[in-house]
């Protein structure tokens, strides 16, 4: 999924940057450019950053409980 239009970077760019060694937001951004335009993803981004790192799943993206009619 797109996460930053703007520079079109997306989760999973994130999630590998995240687990190859990437130390902070900051480094991030300078090598992928997420949320440095508008800035509107910056919250989405910093989710899945932090998530990547810390081995958790992003906020942003909790699963939806569906129940189904028995
Ligand atoms: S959507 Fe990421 S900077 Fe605009």
């Amino acid at each position: 999924m797109i996460v930053c239009v703007c520079r079109r970077v997306s989760d999973r760019d994130i999630e590998r940057h995240a687990r190859g060694g990437c130390a902070s937001f900051d480094d991030l951004q300078m090598d992928t450019g997420v949320a440095t335009c508008c800035g509107n993803c910056t919250d989405c981004a910093r989710d899945v950053f932090d998530s990547a790192r810390n081995g958790t799943a992003p906020a942003h993206y909790l699963p939806i409980r569906i129940q189904l009619a028995a």
